[in-house]
């Protein structure tokens, strides 16, 4: 993958500088959510498989994990002020001697837009594959992000988490991982499989999706929001999958489309329990003042989703298209 497009003078600042240009960004000003998003996603990827234009050397320069902590502070406390009401109300429901995972399922039911109903009964093939390609920047590196707790747990929850992470990465087998199964699905319905390939079409909700998931990952003090953002991952994957396999039959996307999202309708019914009880209730055991960041986690999972959902179905309900315009059409 190459360096995507910079979305402002942020971006073009920090692009300019992976490539030799310029110095690094001194501060995290940024023009708007979409110049803050990609630039932060920029920043997190060199930690994952990076850019064919950038020297792996870039990945722990100092400048940069400085520019990176300026961007986390304002991400991280927006994520902050758009949880706590959520979390306050499971929490309240849930009572304060329940465990966990009654707080994580509250939390889980929330009601959110019903982009799985839509895509179920209404979207056109174009608009599936708009959402295939969205999610195709975290389907391609599925589970990666959640990876970067193992070393940070111990026991109970690392071992579950190890079970849940040996299934999502295929049991041993390539061709069934799921990072795998989703570039299968994307080729088939006619689009490019290729890593990254539509970060530059992605709007600003959903690479803070994608963010949230990077910064709950890399940040040891994190740990206990990374294990609730899987387990409300896992816990709203399963009846979703099942209309996005029905939305792809309705379309006749082609098997690896269904088949993708049917191994995720019994698997995620599987992994939903491990990550609540057997990852997050049993770190809750372990270290008590981990609950409230793993019910933040949930919760940033649920509601950025859900306002990555609400704008697509915005976008849709006029009639427009739910990604960006490529570079070239938005300049003309
Ligand atoms: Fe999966
Ligand atoms: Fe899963």
């Amino acid at each position: 993958m190459l360096l995507p497009s910079p979305r402002g003078t942020l971006g073009a600042a920090l692009v300019s500088a992976l490539r030799g240009d310029g110095p690094v960004p001194a501060t995290g000003a940024h023009d708007d959510e979409d110049d803050l998003q990609l630039s932060l996603w920029v920043l997190y990827e060199l930690h994952y498989r990076g850019f064919d234009d950038v020297p792996g050397t870039w990945e722990w320069d100092p400048e940069l994990l400085r520019l990176r902590a300026a961007l986390e502070a304002g991400f991280e406390a927006a994520i902050r002020e758009r949880c706590a009401g959520l979390v306050t109300e499971a929490e309240e429901q849930a009572g304060e001697q329940d465990d966990v995972v009654t707080a994580l399922r509250l939390i889980a039911e929330a009601d959110v837009p019903a982009l799985s109903s839509y895509l179920h009964r209404t979207a056109t093939a174009e608009q599936y594959r708009e959402f295939l390609m969205a999610r195709s920047v975290y389907h391609l590196k599925e589970s990666d992000p959640h990876s970067w707790a193992v070393p940070r747990l111990t026991g109970a929850p690392k071992a579950a988490l190890a079970e849940l992470q040996y299934d999502e990465l295929g049991g041993g087998r390539p061709d069934r991982v799921h990072q795998q199964l989703f570039a299968d699905a994307l080729t088939e319905a006619g689009l490019d499989p290729a890593y990254g390939s539509y970060v530059d079409l992605t709007p600003a909700p959903v690479l803070a999706v994608n963010n949230a998931m990077s910064l709950f990952g890399l940040h040891r003090r994190l740990v206990g929001a990374c294990v609730g953002h899987l387990a409300a991952f896992e816990m709203t994957s399963s009846l979703p999958c099942r209309r996005y396999a029905q939305g792809a039959e309705r379309l006749e996307l082609g098997p690896a489309v269904v088949r993708y999202f049917d191994e995720h309708v019994e698997a995620d019914a599987v992994h939903e329990h491990l990550a609540a009880r057997d990852i997050c209730a049993r770190l809750v055991d372990q270290q008590p003042a981990l609950r409230a960041d793993v019910l933040l986690g949930a919760a940033a999972c649920v509601l950025l989703e859900a306002d990555a959902a609400r704008a697509t179905l915005d976008a849709w309900e006029q009639g427009l298209s739910a990604l960006r315009a490529p570079e070239q059409e938005r300049v003309a």
